[in-house]
Order: structure tokens, then C-alpha cells, then sequence
């Protein structure tokens, strides 16, 4: 299992990139591979038309989380909950990925959402409906919903029943994320997709 985790949150040291690395660890106890872009501090600035131009400032920018991308049997969209919203760092981010054939299109993805209080929906909801139409990432119907994320997935121990249950759900869900690996590996190499007449999605 190779997977790539893009953490959205806009704050240093949030509760999104705890989760990130949290999962991290995880695929790693498990046998897989683990890394992590952290979209926080403009690491990646707003999208211009200098991507389409191959506009060279964008290489040593976009480049290595390319890279990272295309290596992945899977993805994991961590998003905390903005004003309701997935923040604009990680819309913004697909906008990077749009087009690119060999990215994400057709790799199995996990959105985990995250919420001081008890939301996170909307941002899943969000993802699910507006991000994979060009990237043609394919979200797994399987997702988490990290709320009150300052108390638990915290170092050491689990902090309660809460904590066992979302600690639980994550090793499920990367099980299953794991699996979908494995189906769709024959999928993208089955022939079947044509990037060339049919690039975007409808
Ligand atoms: C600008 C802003 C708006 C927020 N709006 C919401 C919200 O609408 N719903 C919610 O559950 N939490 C909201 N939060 C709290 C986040 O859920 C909280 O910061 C959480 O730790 C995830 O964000 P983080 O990864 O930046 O830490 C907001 C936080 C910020 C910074």
C-alpha cells in the first residue's frame, strides 16, 4: 500500500496534519508506505494559467508533490471543516491535479474530515460532489468523520470510548482503502481509459 495524504487545513500544527500523520503511522504499522503533503502556509499558491503554459515557477513547486501523486496506489483527503466549507487550500489543490491523467484518476480515495465540534459532513459532502470530475479520483463510499478532534487520535493512549471508536474505524477504513488498491490496479491498466478524446469528465 502506497498512499499519499494531502492534509488541507490552512493553520500550522492543526488538528488536520495530526490526523495526517496519525494515518500515517498507521499505513506504515500495516506494511504500507506513507506520505504527506501539508497544504498549510500557501505551500501550494493559488492556481494560474502558468500551468497550462508550463510556466517554469511551477516545477520546483508542484513538482515534487507530482511526483508523490504518481506514485500512490491510493489517496487520503484530509479536510477540516471551514465555515461549512473544505478550505480553499484544498480546492485549490485540485486544481493542480485536473488533467493530469496520471495522477489520481482512478485511484481509490478516502476523505477524512475534521471538526473542533461535531461537523465535517458538509466538506465530505462538498468533495464528493465538485473535486473528481476532471482528477477522476474515485472516493471510496467509505469516509471519516473526525469530530471533537482535539480530544482524541492524540499521542499515547486512547483517551476513551470516543477515541477506541474513531481509532477502530480508521484501521477499518484503511483496510478497505487497501483492498480497493487491488481492484482498481487492473482497471487502469485494462485498456479501457481514454484519456485522449475524452480528457474531462462530463
Ligand atoms: C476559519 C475557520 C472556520 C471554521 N469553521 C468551522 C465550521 O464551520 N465547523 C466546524 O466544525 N469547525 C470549524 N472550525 C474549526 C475547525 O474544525 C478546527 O480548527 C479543527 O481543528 C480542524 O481544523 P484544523 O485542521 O485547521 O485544526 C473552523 C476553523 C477555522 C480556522
Amino acid at each position: 500500500m502506497k498512499t499519499h495524504i494531502v492534509c488541507g487545513s490552512h493553520r500550522a500544527n492543526s488538528q488536520g496534519m495530526k490526523v495526517a500523520k496519525y494515518v500515517a503511522a498507521q499505513i506504515e504499522k500495516k506494511g504500507g508506505q506513507a506520505s504527506i503533503t501539508d497544504l498549510h502556509h500557501n505551500t501550494l499558491p493559488l492556481w494560474d494559467e502558468g500551468m497550462w503554459n508550463d510556466d517554469p515557477k511551477w516545477a520546483p513547486i508542484w513538482g515534487p508533490i507530482e511526483a508523490k501523486l504518481k506514485e500512490a496506489d491510493s489517496l487520503i483527503f484530509v479536510t477540516p471543516e471551514y465555515d461549512g466549507m473544505s478550505p480553499a487550500a484544498m480546492k485549490n489543490f485540485f486544481l493542480f491535479i485536473a488533467g493530469g491523467e496520471d495522477t489520481v484518476a482512478h485511484k481509490p480515495a478516502l476523505i477524512i474530515a475534521v471538526s473542533a465540534s461535531r461537523g465535517g459532513s458538509y466538506p465530505v459532502f462538498e468533495l464528493r460532489g465538485s473535486s473528481y470530475k476532471n482528477a477522476k479520483q474515485v472516493y471510496i463510499p467509505e469516509h471519516v468523520l473526525v469530530q471533537e478532534a482535539q480530544k482524541i487520535l492524540n499521542d499515547g493512549p486512547s483517551s476513551g470510548p470516543a477515541d477506541d471508536y474513531i481509532r477502530k474505524r480508521i484501521d477499518y477504513t484503511l483496510d478497505l482503502l487497501a483492498e480497493y488498491e487491488k481492484c482498481l490496479k487492473p482497471l487502469r491498466a485494462s485498456g479501457k481509459i481514454n484519456y485522449k478524446d475524452y480528457p474531462n469528465g462530463m
